[in-house]
């Protein structure tokens, strides 16, 4: 189990919102209450003041100076490194490649292990309820190979439809790409049993952990997977950064994603040597104070323990799930037995869009349109859906003026 898993603690919620000064403001006169965690979480005060601290003192490039405020700033570089390393419960901290989030990072992949391993005729497996950023990779890299892109079916709930991946795990089977946890459905993955199908057949498995990094313990060795990416800005940190756990295996032997200073041993006009990974894949300067913020982040994490967190949700969300059903005309889209984090819902009076809009001037905020997951709209056959999404920091009062404002939507469009 990762550390952060192993902890048990006592959830002060009180002292948890107080810790996030965001959200003492009010909008349209009305106080804040944030339900859209799933796009962008907001930032405890340990991370802003980390970030302003780390500018204000430790700040110079990494791995370059011999000057103490370089290796001030390199150490807390890799100090990050390896608190990811302990959030995902990865073997080595040279498994840990930053990146720009989780969508550079399932790029990184298809473009390095993919283009290598995908040939003519050959098939990458994806999900019918996966986010837009791991798709397209996946069918660009199809399409420059010749191979096909083939989607595991879900059912009327969003569950995945696991007889059927298995049937689609087939001889040209060459990865699998699964979301952990669906950022428009809230469905949570099986993802110990998906991998266990997908390596009894010799398909390595890409986990997107982007939707399951804030609400729930992950160990990668655990799930046995062979890639797994997240991102920062949904795990209480800046955007802009995120992590790609890879096996380390499977790193040495990728080419690099990127050239360029960083990431090698030595340059000539005829040779260049690649540096050993992690580094490899980290061409040029990163966001350093955003890694350092990451940092912070999975710090604020651990202490306040993903596994209260993870309770807290899973109440909140059985409380939402059902003061929602009290609103009439409103279908949730995405009934899955496991969800995480996730409210997604229609209602019979008004367009999502106008249901955000009319939201807002409640002071309730919530994300509208089809989430970067529009096969999964296709499947549901809605153009778009309202998202409340949930996070540590949220209450049941925040589910309370959530309803009371689909109320007013209602008795607005009756
Ligand atoms: N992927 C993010 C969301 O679900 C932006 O809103």
């Amino acid at each position: 189990m990762s550390s952060a898993a192993k902890q048990s603690h006592a959830f002060d919620l009180a002292q948890v919102r107080k810790e996030f000064p965001i959200l003492d403001q009010q909008v349209h006169g009305k106080p804040l209450v944030f339900l859209d965690s799933a796009a962008s979480s907001q930032k405890p005060r340990a991370v802003i003041d980390a970030m302003a601290e780390f500018q204000r003192r430790d700040y110079a490039n990494i791995h370059r100076g011999v000057y103490q405020l370089s290796q001030r700033a390199t150490n807390a570089f890799e100090a990050a490194r390896e608190r990811v390393r302990g959030f995902l419960g990865a073997a080595e901290t040279r498994e840990i490649i930053f990146t720009r989030g989780t969508t550079e990072a399932i790029n990184l992949v298809a473009a390095t292990f993919g283009r290598e391993r995908v040939g003519p005729g050959d098939e990458v497996l994806i999900t019918h309820m996966e986010h837009h950023s791991n798709i397209v990779p996946w069918q660009m890299l199809c399409r420059e190979k010749g191979a096909t892109l083939r989607v595991v079916p879900i059912d009327d709930r969003g569950v995945l439809d696991l007889e059927a991946l298995d049937d689609l795990l087939g001889a040209r089977t060459r990865i699998l790409a699964v979301t952990h946890v669906s950022n428009a459905l809230g469905t949570v993955n099986p993802i110990a049993e998906i991998v266990a199908m997908a390596h009894a057949k010799g398909v390595p498995v890409l986990v997107d952990g982007a939707q399951a990094a804030p609400h729930m313990a992950i160990d990668v060795q655990e799930l046995g997977c062979d890639f797994y990416a997240f991102s920062s800005h949904k795990v209480f940190g800046p955007s802009g950064v995120g992590a790609l756990y890879g096996r380390a295996e499977h790193l040495e032997a990728m080419p690099p994603y990127q050239g360029g200073g960083e990431m090698i041993l030595s340059v000539t006009f005829d040779e260049t040597i690649y540096a050993d990974i992690p580094h490899k894949f980290e061409a040029g300067t990163p966001d350093i104070t955003g890694v350092v913020g990451l940092g912070a982040a999975l710090a604020w994490v651990e202490a306040t323990g993903l596994d209260a967190i993870a309770e807290h949700e899973h109440a909140l969300l059985a409380y939402g799930t059902e003061a929602l059903s009290e609103v009439a005309g409103l279908r949730l889209i995405g009934t899955a037995p496991h969800k995480a984090g996730v409210l997604s819902f229609v209602l019979d009076s008004a367009h999502a869009h106008d249901i955000g809009t009319i939201l807002d001037q409640e002071g309730v905020a919530v994300r509208t349109g089809h989430h970067c997951a529009q096969p999964v709209m296709d499947r549901f056959s809605v153009p778009a859906t309202a998202r409340a999404s949930l996070a540590a920091y949220n209450d049941r009062s925040d589910i309370d003026a959530l309803v009371r404002a689909l109320h007013s939507v209602n008795e607005m469009f009756a």
